[in-house]
């Protein structure tokens, strides 16, 4: 299989997630006779710096041409006294829109080596397995009209704003994936207050009718927010507007123990968008110790649902599996109990040979 992937490193800890994430493609690639193009470009902070605009005219057209586009972190604190508009952050926004992927997914598991490594009670979060389903395009984000109104009393406004067709494009790709998965879709708003809310839940429920086998019920944001840290197995997959999905996916990764360990990936657009969930972590920034596996993580979700390579994907998450049974650890999942803390690149070159060993023991078994 061909495939051209345009790595966006962009900001902080980004190109050192990312180079461990290629890393392992380009091991999959090898093991399985592949031909993966990598093209890496500027985007963000550093593209500010170079170009004086977060998303270079180059790299949109790259990415536009791209079968996927994998990215690390965008933002630094060297941009703070930007308004939101100039920041690094618009680079990212302009790029998802421009991609067009609206359904943001961030599967959330608890990995059983690394229950210890959650701050929660391990019988709260042992066999959690949830996806969110996240707006992406719309809300708070997006809304117009938006801006500060300088004066005396300063007054600053954004609109959060949904149409039908937003809301129910994004609720399919959140019943079709409950279809492959548990049966049960929750949706979260806001309804007893907010106006969106209500035509979100409208239009949930109206969508639900054309999937039977799917359960669903309703949250609203806050109570919602509790039950994921108090009982995150009662959920499967949290379809949510973007402002909401944002928030508590952060929450939610507690679950797994680390913002570190999540990926992500935008579909339903004209070009898939795969970026781990954390950001650019400028405090440890340079020092390899950011934990990759976020990152090699969206990787396998864009050979899953980019490519249908379901099974190369499969073996890159059973590689991250067995890496964290062995008892390695970057620094934001040490337990303080067992395990050696190994750096980025050493936890991306333990999961390439992971890689290689499952790809051989696959290989064995259907030569049998
Ligand atoms: C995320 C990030 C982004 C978002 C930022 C960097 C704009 O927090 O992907 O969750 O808010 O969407
Ligand atoms: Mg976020």
């Amino acid at each position: 299989m061909q495939l051209r992937i345009v790595v966006l490193p962009g900001d902080g800890v980004g190109p050192e997630v990312t180079e461990q994430a290629v890393r392992v493609l380009r091991e999959v690639a090898n093991i399985q006779g592949h031909n993966f193009h990598f093209e890496e470009h500027p985007a963000g902070g550093v593209a500010i710096k170079q170009s004086r605009t977060p998303l270079p005219r180059a790299t949109l057209d790259a990415c536009l041409a791209a079968d996927a586009v994998l990215l690390g972190a965008i933002g630094s604190p060297e941009f703070d006294h930007l308004s939101p508009a100039e920041k690094p952050e618009a680079g990212l926004l302009l790029l998802r829109k421009s991609l067009g992927g609206f359904a943001n997914l961030r599967p959330i598991v608890s990995y059983p080596a690394l229950a210890a490594a959650s701050p929660l009670r391990r019988e709260i979060v042992e066999g959690a397995d949830l996806l969110f389903v996240r707006e992406l395009l719309g809300g708070l984000y997006f809304g117009e009209p938006r801006g500060i109104m300088r004066n005396g009393n300063s007054t600053a406004f954004n609109t959060m704003r949904y149409s039908v067709g937003e809301i129910e494009r994004v609720a399919r790709v959140a019943f079709e994936a409950a279809m492959k998965r548990q049966c049960k879709v929750t949706s979260v708003d806001k309804a007893n207050v907010l106006e969106t809310s209500q035509l979100w839940r409208e239009t949930v429920t109206r969508v639900a009718a054309d999937y039977p086998a799917v359960a669903l019920d309703h949250l609203y944001v806050d109570a919602a927010a509790m039950h994921i840290i108090t009982n995150p197995k009662r959920f499967d997959v949290i379809l949510t507007e973007n402002l909401f999905g944002d928030i508590l996916s952060d929450e939610a990764a507690v679950i797994s123990g680390s913002l570190g360990m999540l990926a992500s990936g935008t579909v339903g657009g004209a070009v898939d968008l795969y970026e781990p969930v954390h950001g650019s972590a400028p405090d440890i920034t340079g020092r390899n110790a950011a934990n990759p596996l976020g990152a090699i993580a969206s990787a396998a979700m864009l050979l899953r649902h980019t490519a249908q390579l379901e099974d190369e994907a499969a073996d890159i998450e059973a590689a991250i599996q067995a890496v964290l049974s062995a008892g390695y650890r970057t620094r934001d999942i040490a337990d303080g109990i067992l395990g050696h803390i190994v750096s980025t690149n050493e936890m991306g070159q333990l999961v390439t040979e992971a890689l290689a060993e499952f790809a051989d023991m696959r290989h064995a078994y259907h030569a049998v």
